[in-house]
């Protein structure tokens, strides 16, 4: 496997592949990544991994400087499922003046976006110009950041990008807990509560016969509250726009994001309406 830090030296390496697969990713790798890695390889030849803590999606008061850095234990394992190439830029090699931006449909201001204005701004941004440089046949995302798969997903699509995005199921703890490099922030206390997220977003989806969106939405809030939680949303979302759901729409998701303690975490889970 060869780790790459330069663009001009990423392109020469990839010059004449056709069919590359690629993972985008910030480092500090766990399951859910490697099984975006092992998806990728099925998925197309070379593989190109990157790592790189953007600093584009990073609001002020935020994570960016105390993110996890590994790239030495990423490497390692990224090489132990047969990745071709990391690439791992510098913040000078992928920002050397200033940036142009996109600007995103109203969609990236809602949910997360609400609460982290111009993060998927910053998000879009990052992987439209890692698109340019590795110019990936396929692209893998992993599904526990729905709103952003969903966001990358119409990028792809309205900016004509021959890239097939592959979408890779959450990868969970036996407890439930969606894997996430965030976790590594939780107390042992918080570590035992966090698995409740992801139960109570299966208690709401368990409740999708009735069309009172707003009240499954308040009680998973409420029982959250209850248990320490600071809720940021609880949304029943249509997985076709990701607007609230309309008229007869059955294939619905509910994401949530919550904070226990410093520790921003978030989930979802697809759900078809069996209402009649
Ligand atoms: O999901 C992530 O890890 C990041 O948002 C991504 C897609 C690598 C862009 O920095």
């Amino acid at each position: 496997m060869r780790l790459i830090h330069s663009v001009a030296e990423l392109r020469a390496a990839l010059r004449g592949e056709t069919e590359t697969a690629f993972v985008p990713t910030m480092g500090n790798l766990h399951a859910g990544h490697i099984a975006l890695a092992e998806q990728a390889k099925q998925a197309g030849r070379p593989v190109v991994a990157s790592i790189f803590v953007n600093p584009l999606q990073f609001g002020a008061s935020e994570d960016f400087e105390h993110y996890p850095r590994t790239l030495d234990a990423d490497c390692a394992q990224l090489a132990a499922v047969g990745t071709d190439i990391v690439f791992a830029p510098s913040a000078a090699e992928m920002y050397p003046e200033p940036q142009t931006f996109q600007v995103l449909p109203p969609l990236a201001g809602e949910l997360c976006g609400a609460q982290r204005p111009g993060h998927f701004q910053g998000v879009a941004t990052v992987v439209l110009k890692l698109f340019n440089i590795v110019q990936p046949r396929y692209a893998v995302f992993g599904k526990k950041d729905y709103q952003q798969l969903f966001i990358l997903k119409g990028l792809a699509r309205q900016f004509n990008l021959p890239i097939q995005i592959v979408e890779g199921e959450t990868v969970r703890a036996e407890d439930g807990l969606a894997l996430s490099s965030r976790n590594a922030y939780l107390s042992p206390a918080e570590r035992a509560e966090a698995p409740r997220l992801h139960a109570v977003l299966r208690a709401a989806a368990a409740q999708l016969g009735s069309t009172d969106f707003a009240q499954i939405e308040a009680q998973a809030t409420a029982t959250l509250q209850v248990h320490g939680w600071a809720v940021d949303y609880v949304a029943v979302r249509s997985r076709a726009t990701l607007l609230p759901p309309q008229g007869e729409e059955t294939n619905l998701v509910v994401l949530a994001a919550a904070r226990l303690g410093a520790t921003r975490l978030i989930d979802n889970i697809e759900a078809v309406s069996n209402r009649v």
